[in-house]
Parts: C-alpha cells; sequence; structure tokens
C-alpha cells in the first residue's frame, strides 16, 4: 500500500488548479444510465471513485470511454443496451456512492439490485430514505442475500419528504423522478451544489425540474431523455482543503478554477480565525502570516460549513492560539483523523459529537494512518506544518477524491513524495464511506 511521505515547514506559495468535483461527477455518470444515447462529461477528475464508477457501469453493460488528456479530462458513456442492471457487492463495498445507481436503473430498466452499502468508517450510512422514496414513486423493494432490488413497471409521480436531508438520496430520486409517469414533488431537499449540477445536466438531457438547489424540487416526469454533453463544477471541498492548507503553512495561495460561492461558510470561518482571504468569481487567494485566532465550527448541511471540511479545519484549529470547539452533526463517528493528530502532538478531547481543541501545539512528524477520505487529507495538512517528516500510510483513501495530490502540493512548495511497494499486490481496498 502507498505511503506519502511529507517534510512539513514550507509555506505553500503559488496556485493550484482545482479539479471537477468527484461528487457532482459520480451522479452525473450515473445519470447516464437514463439514456440510451451517448451522455459526455468534462472536467471529470482524475480520481479512484471514477475509476469504480467506470467499471461499475461497464459491467452493466454501457460503454465507457474515459480519457484523462492535457486539454480534457472527460468521459463518454453509453448505456444503449444495460444487460445487468445490478452493482455488486464487490463494487459498492469499495464505494458506498454507488447506490446512486438504484434510482435510474429502476426508472430505465424497471429493476435494479443494488447491493446494500454496509457501514463505513465514518458511520452506519443507511439507505432507508432512498428506498422510502423509491416506493413513494411506486416501486416495489425486497431485500434479498444483502441486496436491495427495486422493481415497477414504471414509476408513478409523488410527494416525497426526506426525513433527513440526505445528497445522494435527493440525487437518487431525482434521478428516478425524472423518467416517472406524472409529477413528482420532493421537499426536505439536500441544497448541495452537486444537486443543482445533476438537474442541470438531468434537463439538457430533456428532464423538467423546477428549484433545483432549493428544500423544493418539482419534476414533471418525461417519456424518454436523450443524450448530453455537460461541464463538472469545481471541487469545492478539494478548494477549501487547499485554502486551508495555505493557511496553515502561513503561505500566499491562488486557488484557481473555483467557485468560491460554493466556499461561503469555510471562507467565512477563516476570516474569523484571522486569515486574509480575498476572491474573484473563480479564484481565491489566501494569505496568511500563521497565526489563528480560535473559532467554534458546527457542521451542517449546505450552505453551512460542509462535514466534508471538518478533519481539515480540526488541523487549523491545532495551531490556533486558544479553544475551537468543532460539533460533527452529520455523521456519528468523524473524528478518526481526531486520535492521529493527538499522535502529532495534537491536544484534543472527545465528547460526543464535539470535539474540543487546544491550540496552539506544535505538531512533530509520525507515522499516521489514513481512515477515510477526508481524514487522510487532514493528516497531510498537519504534516505540512509538523517538525520533521511524517509517513502516511493506506494513502488509497486520498487517491479517492483528490487528483494528483502531490504533484499539486510539490508544485507549490510542498515537501511531498509518495512511496510505494516495489511490487504492489492487488489492492484489497476496504469498506467504502465515500
Ligand atoms: C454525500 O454522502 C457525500 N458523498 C459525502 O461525501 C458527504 O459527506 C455527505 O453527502 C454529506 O454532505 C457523495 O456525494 C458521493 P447523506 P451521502 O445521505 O449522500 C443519513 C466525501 O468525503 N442518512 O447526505 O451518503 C446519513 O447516515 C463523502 O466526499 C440516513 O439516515 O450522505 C447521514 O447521517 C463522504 N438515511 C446523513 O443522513 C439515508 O437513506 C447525511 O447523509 C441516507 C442518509
Amino acid at each position: 500500500m502507498d505511503k506519502f511521505v511529507i517534510r512539513g515547514g514550507n509555506p505553500l506559495l503559488g496556485t493550484v488548479r482545482i479539479s471537477g468535483a468527484k461528487n457532482a461527477a459520480l451522479p452525473a455518470m450515473a445519470a447516464a444510465l437514463l439514456t440510451d444515447e451517448p451522455v459526455i462529461l468534462e472536467n471529470i477528475p482524475q480520481v479512484r471513485d471514477i475509476e469504480t464508477t467506470r467499471r461499475l457501469l461497464a459491467s452493466m453493460g454501457a460503454e465507457v470511454e474515459l480519457g484523462y488528456g492535457r486539454a480534457h479530462h472527460r468521459t463518454t458513456i453509453s448505456c444503449a443496451k444495460l444487460e445487468h442492471p445490478e452493482a455488486t457487492y464487490e463494487l459498492v463495498k469499495t464505494m458506498r456512492a454507488s447506490t446512486l445507481v438504484l434510482g435510474p436503473l429502476v426508472a430505465r430498466c424497471g429493476v435494479a439490485k443494488v447491493s446494500l452499502p454496509g457501514g463505513c468508517a465514518i458511520g452506519a450510512r443507511p439507505i432507508d430514505l432512498h428506498i422510502k422514496g423509491l416506493e413513494r414513486l411506486g416501486a416495489t423493494i425486497t431485500t434479498e442475500h444483502g441486496y436491495v432490488v427495486a422493481r415497477a413497471e414504471r414509476l408513478q409521480g409523488g410527494h416525497i419528504v426526506f426525513d433527513k436531508i440526505t445528497v445522494t438520496g435527493t440525487e437518487d430520486l431525482l434521478m428516478a423522478a425524472v423518467l416517472a409517469d406524472g409529477e413528482t414533488l420532493m421537499e426536505n431537499c439536500a441544497r448541495e451544489p452537486e444537486v443543482a449540477d445533476l438537474a442541470a445536466l438531468l434537463v439538457k438531457m430533456g428532464a423538467n425540474i423546477e428549484g433545483a438547489g432549493t428544500s423544493t424540487i418539482r419534476v414533471r416526469g418525461v417519456a424518454k431523455l436523450g443524450g448530453a454533453r455537460h461541464r463538472i463544477i469545481p471541487d469545492r471541498i478539494e478548494a477549501g482543503t487547499y485554502i486551508i492548507a495555505a493557511a496553515l503553512t502561513g503561505g500566499d495561495l491562488n486557488v484557481t478554477d473555483c467557485n468560491p460561492a460554493h466556499l461561503t461558510a469555510v471562507l467565512q470561518k477563516l476570516e474569523e480565525t484571522g486569515v486574509k482571504v480575498r476572491h474573484n468569481a473563480e479564484s481565491v487567494r489566501v494569505m496568511s502570516e500563521g497565526g489563528f485566532k480560535p473559532a467554534d465550527v458546527n457542521t451542517e448541511e449546505y450552505p453551512g460549513f460542509a462535514t466534508d471540511m471538518q478533519a481539515q479545519y480540526m488541523a487549523l484549529a491545532t495551531q490556533a492560539d486558544g479553544t475551537s470547539i468543532i460539533t460533527e452533526n452529520i455523521f456519528e463517528n468523524r473524528f478518526m483523523h481526531a486520535q492521529e493528530l493527538v499522535r502529532m502532538g495534537a491536544n484534543i478531547r472527545m465528547e460526543g459529537r464535539r470535539a474540543i481543541v487546544r491550540g496552539k501545539t506544535p505538531l512533530s512528524a509520525a507515522a499516521v494512518l489514513a481512515s477515510d477520505l477526508r481524514a487522510s487529507a487532514s493528516l497531510v495538512l498537519a504534516a505540512l506544518v509538523a517538525d520533521g517528516e511524517t509517513i502516511i500510510d493506506r494513502v488509497y483513501h486520498i487517491d479517492r477524491g483528490y487528483e494528483r495530490i502531490e504533484e499539486k502540493l510539490r508544485g507549490v512548495g510542498g515537501e511531498i513524495r509518495r512511496i510505494g511497494e516495489m511490487f504492489p499486490k492487488r489492492a484489497t481496498v476496504p469498506a467504502a464511506q465515500g
């Protein structure tokens, strides 16, 4: 398994380009299942979860071209024939977002067989709300041998009020409703930009959707959808991660090809800590001298402070002059990074969903273990300011959601290198969490 070796102490200086959003690309690729015509998606990030999704769609009978040229990161997906409307355990266990195929498959093929994702590092991650929503649209659902099987001659429009705000639940049901017979009203929807981006693609394919990006989405079902070409939005979490890296290292960094409007909560929080942030329509400039005031964080659904930025912020909080209280309101077990940060010298006490971070504590290099995608990012950030050389193991977690992170960091002065096994065995990638 690959490791990162990171020597701390360098301020990040220069410009980092942000890639397309993994969490927008995944539902967009699933949306291609809804039509027998080609769907072309641009600005696709070169990360492991995209390759997993390519394999998942190909296993159903889709033709998926995926290319990462200098000029373009593009995939063309043709689902003219789908012989196996099924997502197997082998694939779903490595990426729980595979459940995004449930809605489109039952809408297009009348049947979908998707392995239950099982839990993951950050929580139980049930998909009961996806299932309840499909039942509201007339699907019959059975669970057989660890698989959810959804069937419907044709889905019927209906009224769905989500018990909890769920991002992929909203996306899954949106993709089911666009081909349902009649009108669907969805309330208490997720408002994440990735939901609005999916809806933009579906409308290009011929869907009739109003309100995506707000809590209430209205869909008028159509009989058929066509192909489309769509450019995936920038990755707001990747951007936020580099912004915090610049703040933490006392750097002066331009984060370009991003959408600062998707980062308001993070940028405001950074300003609360005293970091200077300026932005225009598609880039953010972060200037920091390295001293930070403490600031509390509560993770909330969008547009609140993203749970996917919590671990990265915790690394920054260890360097603040005072106590920051971080409350994780979305997932029940998303503090795995805290213990590793403590091993590097941080002073963090956990109280249920709250982490009390007492700074400033100098961090010293250590051998640490990545447990999930964003926890790994947090350890990279900490290593960038730790004294000495930190070794981070199991960096395949990072490779799931950060394109060429070592190249991007080296490009702005970060001292980071990857060490892999000379003859890597087949990676047995553990349960998914993303
Ligand atoms: C999406 O996961 C993201 N993944 C996650 O990003 C992100 O952390 C999460 O949204 C929250 O923003 C993708 O978009 C691929 P949820 P998702 O359904 O949709 C509970 C990353 O790092 N819930 O919004 O799975 C759930 O347990 C990943 O890129 C149910 O109870 O999250 C959680 O407590 C990690 N029943 C809360 O809702 C359900 O049926 C929010 O989960 C569904 C969810």
